[in-house]
């Protein structure tokens, strides 16, 4: 079974557009020497007003892949109506989206963003043709009182509930535990693999062997170009979901670049 590696940078409230054009351009640059087919799969999720600023970029090889893709880093899973301030997969496809995050542990706890939500939402970016990210995780506190597989089993099957396999297969996962979001502290890469591992399980329980064996599941949570090498040498952890170090060109890259070496390898 052999599943592309993903490097997907979540630029989350950061860069304006100036800025984001820049690094932007930066990978950009740096991708261009590369094929889709040897590139990781590089996701890019801006602000909203800055998705116009970057545009994805698609191979000129003739492969029909992307060089990088961009993100929405929320929607709504209506198309259109009154709700104001959200904005929906429609919305985002028009903009030059193929992927949409949902469920990020900033969104699940400052703005109530409950499995039942991201069940939409899920559902309504799949209808739209796009792909979605589904982040879980569990706090620190969690981890501590031992519950932590069987709180992101429950935050899995919630999120993936009345959705086909075939839908499932070409959905990705990320692994991010929050006690390691934005705080330097990375999860043992070990331990993140067992959890993906363990997720994956999950993902076979629900919609059998083959999607749960094509699913990707990234890791995410403070993840530095001194830490992709190991986690990327692990069985199950299929790519990363990177918020600081993705927001300077040069680090993404050295991400990128150490990733496909790795791919070139096994
Ligand atoms: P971080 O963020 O890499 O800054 O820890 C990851 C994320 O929240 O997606």
């Amino acid at each position: 079974m052999s599943r592309k590696p993903i490097i997907a940078g979540n630029w989350k409230m950061n860069l304006l557009q100036s800025e984001a054009k820049s690094v932007f351009e930066g990978v950009k640059n740096f991708v261009k020497d590369y094929t889709a087919v040897e590139l990781p799969t590089i996701v890019i999720a801006p602000v909203f007003t800055s998705i116009s600023a970057v545009q994805s970029v698609e191979c000129t090889c003739g492969c029909g892949g992307k060089k990088i893709a961009i993100a929405g880093q929320n929607c709504h899973w209506e198309s259109s109506g009154a709700f104001t301030g959200e904005i929906s997969v429609e919305m985002l496809k028009d903009a030059g989206c193929d992927y949409v995050i949902i469920g990020h542990s900033e969104r699940r706890q400052y703005f109530s963003e409950t499995d039942e939500m991201i069940n939409k939402k899920a559902k309504a970016i799949l209808r739209g043709g796009l792909i979605p990210i589904v982040c879980c995780g569990e706090t620190l506190e969690q981890r501590e009182a031992g519950v932590t597989d069987s709180w992101i089993a429950g935050q899995i099957k919630n999120a993936l509930d009345g959705i086909s396999s075939e839908d499932i297969a070409k959905s990705v996962i990320a692994y991010e535990p929050i006690w390691a979001i934005g705080t330097g502290k990375t999860c043992d890469a070990d331990e993140a693999n067992r959890v993906i591992a363990m997720i994956r399980n999950v993902v076979k329980e629900i919609a059998g062997n083959e999607a749960g064996d094509a699913i990707r599941i990234l890791y995410g949570g403070s993840v530095k170009p001194s830490t992709i090498e190991e986690q990327m040498s692990k069985s199950d952890i299929d790519g990363a979901l990177i918020g600081g170090a993705s927001l300077k060109a040069e680090s993404l890259n050295e991400i990128i670049e150490k990733t496909m070496k790795l791919s070139l390898v096994h």
